[in-house]
């Protein structure tokens, strides 16, 4: 058994009861822990422009009749250009949390990423049939900073957004950002003003700092910066608000640019100074239950002589973690599953049941 306390992202691509039991493995890499599976991929192989390592999914599934390759025109920065399509029943929810919902059959760019604590050795990642056939090209597993899972030990934490704002490259990931997140550039229509500098700076510590790359270029505004998010679910949801703050004009000194941080009408944060802990670099993470819209306003406290700004943010919205079976009976039941599939051994069903009840 290997340590299991850690939190870990899984990224879906494309994508209503088939289970896919993934094994979460050790190594002693730069990536240890990644998993990157390409459905319907003719072999195993590498991302050129990541360098990351993809596993075809003939492993679990040796047939090729679902497999579907996906219009040149709607592949941006992914590698596999193929989809597996599941053509099973109806299927019905338990013990199951739900991380999105794709409504339509046309094969679309389309990403969920979901953020969770794993308490076992594996995880089940289940796509479920309700209008449509379900559809998958990638599944990626990456371990990430436990500062993610912060006060949401419970829960599973699902990306809305993740923003490098006035980012010259349409997407950072690996191995830029050595936890692979994906920092997509983001640019507002509002009058804020970008900022950017190619200063390196050494004191970028701590597990959740965004690459360098990220934290290069900024949004500023005299008086206020707002962020508005007004196509969330309706519906009560609490939200995880990721703030990462990288001065860059470095003749500001602590006291000069000073700023209230507010969430939905609601202050957070009051006479926020990023230098003020001696280093130019710091980031806040922030809590708000929300219903269909959130509002990050970043407001100029009075005195300060400059108006605030933001390099890099993530949303997050939390949502209760489902307990499946429990592992115990899980390996029993596994084990049972082999000793059936041994005396039944021409038993399809039997066969793509992952032994998960
Ligand atoms: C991919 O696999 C190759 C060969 O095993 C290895 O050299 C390389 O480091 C791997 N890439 C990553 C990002 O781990
Ligand atoms: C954030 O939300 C969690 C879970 O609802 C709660 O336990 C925690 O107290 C909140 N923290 C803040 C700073 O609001
Ligand atoms: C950025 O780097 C280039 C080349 O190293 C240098 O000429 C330029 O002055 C730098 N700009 C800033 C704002 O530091
Ligand atoms: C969320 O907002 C929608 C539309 O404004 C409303 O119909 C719904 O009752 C709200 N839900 C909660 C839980 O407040
Ligand atoms: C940087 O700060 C100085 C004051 O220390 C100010 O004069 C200058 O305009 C600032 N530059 C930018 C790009 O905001
Ligand atoms: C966003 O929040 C700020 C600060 O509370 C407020 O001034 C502004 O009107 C809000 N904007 C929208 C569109 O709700
Ligand atoms: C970041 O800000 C907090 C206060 O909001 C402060 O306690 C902490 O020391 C700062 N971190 C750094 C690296 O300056
Ligand atoms: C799982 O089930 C076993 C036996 O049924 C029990 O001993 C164990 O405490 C359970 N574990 C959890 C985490 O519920």
């Amino acid at each position: 058994m290997m340590e299991l306390q850690v939190i870990w992202l899984i990224r879906l691509v494309v994508a209503c009861v088939l289970c896919l039991c993934i094994f979460i493995r050790s190594a002693s890499s730069a990536t240890e822990g990644f998993k990157s599976i390409a459905c319907c991929a003719d072999s195993d192989y590498t991302d050129l422009l990541t360098t990351l390592n993809y596993t075809t999914d003939y492993h679990w599934y040796s047939d090729k009749r679902g497999c579907r390759q996906i219009p040149d025109i709607v592949l941006s920065h992914r590698s596999n250009e193929n989809v597996r399509m599941f053509d099973i029943d109806e299927g019905k929810r338990f013990g199951v949390t739900e991380l999105g919902e794709v409504r339509s059959s046309r094969l679309q760019d389309f990403e969920i990423e979901g953020v969770f604590k794993a308490t076992k050795d594996y995880i089940d990642f289940c796509v479920l049939k309700e209008d449509v056939n379900p559809f998958i090209s990638q599944l990626e597993l990456r371990p990430l900073p436990e500062e993610y899972l912060h006060d949401f030990d419970t829960s599973v934490l699902k990306l809305i957004s993740r923003n490098n704002l006035c980012g010259t490259k349409d997407e950072i990931r690996f191995p830029v950002d050595q936890n692979d997140r994906i920092w997509k550039a983001t640019s507002t229509s509002s009058s804020a003003l970008p900022l950017s500098s190619n200063v390196s700076s050494v004191d970028l510590k701590g597990s959740v700092t965004p690459p360098l790359e990220v934290l290069q270029t900024a949004l500023t505004h005299p008086e206020q910066l707002v962020f508005i998010h007004d196509d969330l679910e309706t519906d009560d949801y609490e939200y995880s608000v990721f703030l990462y703050f990288h001065e860059l004009n470095s003749t500001l000194k602590a006291g000069e640019r000073v700023f209230d941080i507010y969430l939905n009408n609601e202050i957070k944060k009051a006479g926020f100074d990023v230098l003020e802990g001696g280093s130019k670099y710091n980031y806040t993470v922030l809590n708000i239950s929300a219903n269909g819209s959130l509002n990050i306003t970043l407001v100029k406290a009075s005195g300060s002589k400059f108006g605030p700004f933001l390099n890099a943010y993530e949303i997050l919205q939390a949502r209760p973690w489902i307990d499946e079976s429990n592992q115990t009976d899980l390996v029993v039941i596994q084990k049972m599953r082999e000793e059936l599939l041994l005396q039944n051994q021409d038993n399809e069903a039997l066969k793509s049941w992952s032994g998960d009840p």
